[in-house]
Formats: C-alpha cells, structure tokens, sequence
C-alpha cells in the first residue's frame, strides 16, 4: 500500500475523460487499496481515479467520516447515474480545489449503475448524502470539478486566489542567492 499523490486544480489531468475498466485483477485492487489509503489519509469523503493522476473509472467512497468507528469503503467501478430527481444545493469542497467550498446544487436522489471490484454489475438508489458524493466523483471521471457549476464570477475570484497559492508556493521554492 501506498499514498498517492493527489493532484490539484489547475492541473490538466483532472479535466480529462477517464475510459472504462475492462480488466479486474490484482493491479486494479492494488490501486484501489492506494486510493482508498489515500483518500482516508487525506482526509476526504471520496476520490476518484483523475485525481491520482489515472484516467480510469474508479472511485472510492467512504461517507462515514474520519472520526467513524467503523470504516465502510464503497469502490466504484465504471459508475454511471442512470436518473436523477429531487435538488438540493448545498456546501461542497474537493481535495483537488485546495482551501475552497462552495453550494453546489444536485439531484437529493439517484439511480446508479456500476461494476464492483470483481466486476459484478451494482445497481442501486442513493440519496442525500451519499448521492451528492456520488454525482461529485463521477464529475471527475468526466473531467469535471464543483467549480464547474458555480457562478462565472465565483469562478474567477476562485482561479485568482489559487493563482496567488500557486505564486507564493512558488515564491518559497526559489532558492535566495
Ligand atoms: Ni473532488
């Protein structure tokens, strides 16, 4: 096992299309045990595939919370959202738009369509939540992030902002002489 490194916005990666899984062996639960060992160490709620710098379609969720008992990981292969209804807007961040959130609004329930880690087709109803989860990280397999979905002018203060992170990271790297 072993921590991945998780890409942030503007990277280029996370706005490509993510392809299907076809092959389920040994390699992709190797890597899925990183992104969830990622994901917890973070911490966050959920991380799809993109976001460890890997075009395939692959999420891990795990909706219970850091401070949880009980871990309850979820692994989502090839996800797809079949139907959608109800809204809610409501506060969303991502690991890969670093220091900022923002009300994102989603379907409060959906129909999901995907493969489990073997391969055994899933089919199932999520709601509130765990749907709002789930509709964020198939995003990313689209090459979508939350800021997608907010206002042109939210947009923009937030791409200024990381670009004076970025500056100054930048800034603390260059050696004085
Ligand atoms: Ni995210």
């Amino acid at each position: 096992m072993a921590l991945l490194k998780i890409l942030t916005y503007p990277n280029p990666i996370l706005r490509q299309q993510a392809t299907p899984v076809t092959t389920f062996d040994d390699e992709l639960k190797a890597l899925v045990a990183d992104m969830a060992e990622t994901m917890y160490d973070a911490p966050g709620v959920g991380l799809a595939a993109n976001q460890v710098g890997v075009l395939k379609q692959i999420v891990v969720i795990d909706i219970t919370g850091s401070d949880a008992k009980e871990k309850d990981l979820i692994v989502l292969i090839n996800p797809r959202i079949t139907n959608g209804e109800g809204e809610e807007t409501d506060e969303e961040g991502c690991l890969s738009v670093v220091e900022y959130t923002a009300k994102v609004k989603r379907f409060t329930k959906i129909q999901v369509e995907a493969q489990d880690i073997d391969g055994k087709p899933l089919n199932f109803t999520a709601e509130d939540f765990y749907a709002r989860v789930i509709q964020h990280e198939v995003d990313h397999l689209n090459g979508h992030l939350f800021i997608d979905w907010i206002s042109s002018l939210k947009r923009a203060l937030y791409k200024k902002k990381r670009k004076k992170q970025l500056e100054a990271e930048l800034k603390k790297k260059t050696p004085v002489v």
